[in-house]
């Protein structure tokens, strides 16, 4: 086996997947045209309509429009977008408050789909080559995009101390490919590509390192999921927070990441598990992922959520989770953290220019110098290539909630509608069917 190693605890290990070299000279001969060839329900590879859902600016709605890929270049993956979810993160680049963002640009980092074409030097994934007519089709990997790549040699990777990846932030932050070009044309336009993932497509091109092959039984219309918010929430409470059994864990925001760190907590043994949430539609989710409580901070009258959650847990909590991106949750959070040991895991992402802060209390005490941990991590942790695939393993054994998330279901066609009913409260995971037009 090659590089897909799995992890060891806490996770259950899996057998690893067994990766042949791949046949590049094969596979790009066969799908060397600018224009995506389709062999979906045909029984050969034919010119088709790809269509993308494109941001062509801050605030409008989306797109879908036909779309060329390119095929993949060295170290690059093409790769047939089966389902994708559809993050907040999305929406917040969409709106144009993301300082990062820029425009044109295809959307979307939660995915899963088929490799259909690879480039020079890629040798651990395998193209789907397979058509109707053809002997029975070789083992279909079935990739989940990562917008936390995995190179297993820069310095973040080698450290062991992060599951932060150096080697393609650069280009990947301006969208665009680690040569610094971009594989989309719409309208004789480049397109730029998002989080070196660009689900949003029929078809995208991702670096290698971006791309986990998974065990083909898996549904993809639930691990595209595992791109995401499931994972970040999950990783946060087990990796990242690494709660120990019978703790006290107060979760803020009991949306896909929240409910997650419930997940999470749950399977590392916490003994109260506080969902802290402004929307009583929550109560139920919660409980039903595992939370022991459920409070609404809006009905406590003049108590703060800080007191409440110190009283309940006699002197603070163990852990705390923000999953709001709201800075003063941050800052309630970090506050309801028992002194001496407490720490505060910041998951939600904040608007850009605003800031984080605290100060001692009177009473009951300094913050940070009296021992209680901020800390922040993205994708909760996980390392996307070598850690992914135990998880789908525990969710293939029914040891991880996946589909109890998805509340929505949508096409490309209607992908607007996807992002309309995220800002419903009742919304936890949407997944877009990418193939349905
Ligand atoms: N760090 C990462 O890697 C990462 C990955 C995915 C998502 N995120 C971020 O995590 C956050 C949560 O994502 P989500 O998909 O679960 O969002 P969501 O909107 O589905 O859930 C947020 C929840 O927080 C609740 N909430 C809002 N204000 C609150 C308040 N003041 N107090 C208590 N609860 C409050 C809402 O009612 C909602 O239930 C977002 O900021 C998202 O951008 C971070
Ligand atoms: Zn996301
Ligand atoms: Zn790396």
């Amino acid at each position: 086996m090659g590089t897909l190693q799995l992890f060891p605890t806490p996770y259950t290990p899996a057998p690893p997947l067994d990766i042949p070299f791949v046949q590049q000279q094969q596979s790009l001969a066969r799908y060397s045209s600018t224009r995506t060839k389709r062999a979906r329900g045909r029984s050969q590879a034919t010119d088709g309509e790809n269509k993308a859902a494109i941001a062509w600016d801050a605030g409008q709605e989306l797109c879908v429009e036909e779309i060329e890929v390119a095929p993949p270049r060295a170290h690059e993956v093409r790769i047939e977008i089966y389902y994708t979810g559809v993050c907040h993160t999305d929406a917040y680049t969409l709106s144009g408050k993301d300082p990062e963002g820029a425009f044109p640009i295809i959307l979307g980092h939660e995915g899963a789909g088929i490799v259909e074409s690879v480039g020079e030097g890629v040798t651990k994934l395998v193209p789907n080559t397979c058509s109707s007519q053809s002997a029975p089709p070789r083992v279909s990997l079935i990739p989940v995009l990562r917008s936390t790549p995995e190179c297993k040699e820069c310095k973040f990777c080698k450290s062991g101390k992060t599951n932060l990846c150096g080697k393609i932030r650069a280009t990947q932050g301006k969208g665009v490919m680690p040569d610094g070009t971009s594989r989309f044309k719409a309208q004789g336009k480049d397109i730029l590509h998002f989080m070196g993932t660009s689900t949003f497509s029929q078809y995208t091109v991702v670096a290698d390192i971006s791309v986990v092959a998974i065990t083909p039984k898996a549904p993809m219309d639930r691990t595209c999921l595992l791109g995401c918010g499931i994972t970040t929430g999950y990783g946060a409470a087990v990796v990242t927070a690494k709660v120990e059994k019978g703790s006290n864990c107060a979760i803020f925001g009991a949306g896909c990441v929240g409910l997650s760190v419930i997940q999470g907590c749950v399977k590392n043994g916490a003994a109260k598990i506080i969902a802290v949430d402004v929307n009583d539609g929550k109560q139920a989710w919660a409980e039903k992922f595992g939370a022991t409580t459920f409070v609404n901070p809006t009905k406590l009258g003049k108590r703060s959520i800080q007191e409440e959650l110190i009283e309940m847990t006699d002197g603070g909590c163990d852990y705390t989770f923000d999953c709001t991106g709201n800075v003063g949750v941050m800052r309630a959070a970090l506050e309801a953290c028992h002194k001496g040991w407490g720490e505060s895991i910041i998951i939600g992402v904040a608007a850009a220019g605003q800031e984080i802060s605290t100060r001692r209390m009177t009473p009951p005490s300094f913050q940070l110098v009296t021992g209680r941990v901020w800390r922040g991590c993205a994708f909760g942790g996980i390392k996307g290539r070598s850690q992914l695939p135990a998880l789908v393993d525990d969710y293939m054994n029914g040891n991880l909630k996946v589909d109890e998330f998805i509340t929505h279901r949508e096409t490309l066609p209607k992908i607007n509608e996807a992002f309309n009913a995220m800002k419903q409260g009742d919304c936890i995971r949407c997944v877009v069917d990418m193939r349905k037009l």
